[in-house]
């Protein structure tokens, strides 16, 4: 199955991404994921990437759309695929478009993850996540057993960077901008499923699996 995920910061994009992921045995490609992960090791994309994403700006498509395209080539993705976090505007999309056409691949459902604006600050500023596994967590809604270590490996667990107030507005901006043309496209597409997502993590994700059955 090929899923693209769209939401607003904080929807819930990651942690839903992970289980949906577990469950259809599909990779998870997130372009945050991927410039986060560049960043740490210093690549060349890591250094491009950094000053954009600490603004809350989108990096530039031509780079973006090169990390996936170089993603979505892989062995892992030849049977399907979830992404999060792109296409982010239209322009991505139709590169994202290209690429499936020219190798006989389409998209099977778009899943759109919509969040009133109060509840994504409360979501971000108390969002932590494994410096270690990327597992995810949050201080109120989704606390790790032991405060400030993870589950799952017991690494130490971080703030985002990009998770301040003032950079969280930006993305939030930015998000409420480019996102409108990207539902309507979908949408008449005949891909687009509305998700609500202001209850918990485990009710969210029954509704996504009942949408995606019956795909
Ligand atoms: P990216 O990493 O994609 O960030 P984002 O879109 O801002 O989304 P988040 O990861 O912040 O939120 P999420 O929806 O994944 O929520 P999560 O599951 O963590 O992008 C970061 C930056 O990279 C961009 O600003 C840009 O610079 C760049 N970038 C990335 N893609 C790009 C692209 N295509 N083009 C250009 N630039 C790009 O959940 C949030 C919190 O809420 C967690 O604490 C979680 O535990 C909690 N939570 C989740 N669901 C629930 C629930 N149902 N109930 C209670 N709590 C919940
Ligand atoms: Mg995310
Ligand atoms: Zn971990």
């Amino acid at each position: 199955m090929r899923i693209l995920l769209l939401g607003a910061p904080g929807a819930g994009k990651g942690t839903h991404a992970k289980l949906i992921c577990e469950s259809l045995n599909i990779p998870h490609i997130s372009t945050g994921d991927i410039f986060r992960d560049n960043i740490r090791k210093n690549t060349f994309l890591g250094i491009q990437a950094r000053s954009y994403m600490e603004k809350g700006e989108l990096v530039p498509d031509e780079l973006t759309v090169a990390a996936v395209k170089n993603r979505l080539e892989k062995e892992d993705c030849s049977s399907g695929f979830l992404l999060d976090g792109f296409p982010r505007n239209i322009n991505q999309a139709g590169n994202l478009n290209k690429m499936l056409s020219d190798t006989n691949q389409r998209i099977d459902a778009v899943l759109f993850m919509e969040a009133p604006d109060k509840l994504i600050l409360e979501r971000l500023t108390e969002r932590r996540y494994c410096s270690k596994c990327g597992r995810i967590y949050n201080n109120k809604f989704n606390p790790s057993e032991v405060e400030g270590v993870c589950d799952s490996c017991g690494d130490v667990l971080l703030q985002r960077k990009d998770d301040k107030k003032e950079v969280i507005l930006e993305r939030l901006a930015i998000y409420n901008k480019t996102i409108k043309p990207l539902v309507d496209l979908y949408n008449i597409l005949g891909l687009l499923h509305k998700i609500e997502v202001t209850n918990n993590i485990e009710e969210v994700f029954y509704k996504i699996s009942k949408t995606l059955e019956a795909v």
